[in-house]
């Protein structure tokens, strides 16, 4: 794969403080040199405490900063604990990751994602849309069903789709070290890209610096979501220069 425009977003989860940041000097240095940097779209999802100083950090390179979740409310109100999307706006947030399994987990219903992603979307920034089946619906060959009931409930109503990049992310090859295998994938993300209309569409799971010479062969992925191999800059780093080898 040479000259395709790819997008690395970088899920830093719940880790991270202030000396953190210091990480990312060798991520701008890298990606200031790289020959292909103008195919590339590189987003860190830091947790919300890190959003306002790493995205000043960030301000003159070409990399951008997002949210890893939201409320669903547009507006200030009295919801202890939560941040709305224009408030992530206010601290240089342009992207939010919606529906995140881990999330999901936790309660969050399609309905909600949806809710979630309609305010991320007035607050005119970009929503990063996470769907994905179980093990266990997986097995019972179940996933095509689960994922085409998760777009059709997340993307209820929703006309503006070029502000939505989906993550297709099996919740099983989640920090587990499992991939589907590329076969799957190609026929998976194709399916998606019929029945969200051509969003773009990201594989997210376990995605390293060791499996990426294989998962770069799917040529119908836009881009990858990484987890737990984008804390480490030179991993990082090595995922972007390998998907481009
Ligand atoms: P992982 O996480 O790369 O650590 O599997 C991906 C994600 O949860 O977005």
């Amino acid at each position: 794969m040479t000259n395709k425009y790819m997008y690395f977003i970088a899920n830093w989860k719940m880790f991270g403080g202030l000396n953190s940041l210091n990480s990312l000097n060798t991520v701008t240095k890298f990606f200031e040199k790289f020959k292909k940097s103008k195919f590339v779209k590189i987003i860190y999802c830091p947790p919300n405490t890190l959003l306002e100083s790493m995205s000043k950090k960030l301000k003159k390179s070409r990399i951008d900063v997002g949210a890893q979740n939201c409320h669903e409310q547009e507006n200030y109100g009295a919801f202890t604990g939560s941040i709305n999307p224009m408030m992530l706006k206010s601290v240089g947030a342009k992207y939010i990751i919606i529906g995140h399994s881990e999330n999901r987990k936790m309660g969050e219903t399609d309905n909600l994602i949806n809710q979630k992603i309609n305010s991320t979307l007035k607050a005119k920034l970009k929503v990063i849309f996470c769907i994905g089946e179980t093990l266990k619906q997986k097995r019972k060959k179940m996933t095509k069903k689960i994922l085409d009931t998760q777009i059709k409930l997340g993307l209820k109503k929703i006309k503006n789709k070029k502000d939505i990049l989906i993550a297709y992310e099996p919740v099983w090859s989640i920090g587990t070290g499992l991939v589907p295998k590329n076969n799957d994938l190609l026929e998976t993300v194709s399916f998606i890209k019929k029945k969200s209309k051509n969003s773009k569409v990201l594989y997210g799971g376990s995605v390293n610096s060791n499996n990426i010479n294989e998962l770069k062969l799917v040529n119908n992925i836009d881009g990858f979501l990484i987890g737990g191999a984008s804390q480490n800059s030179k991993k990082f780093i090595d995922i972007i220069k390998k998907t481009y080898n």
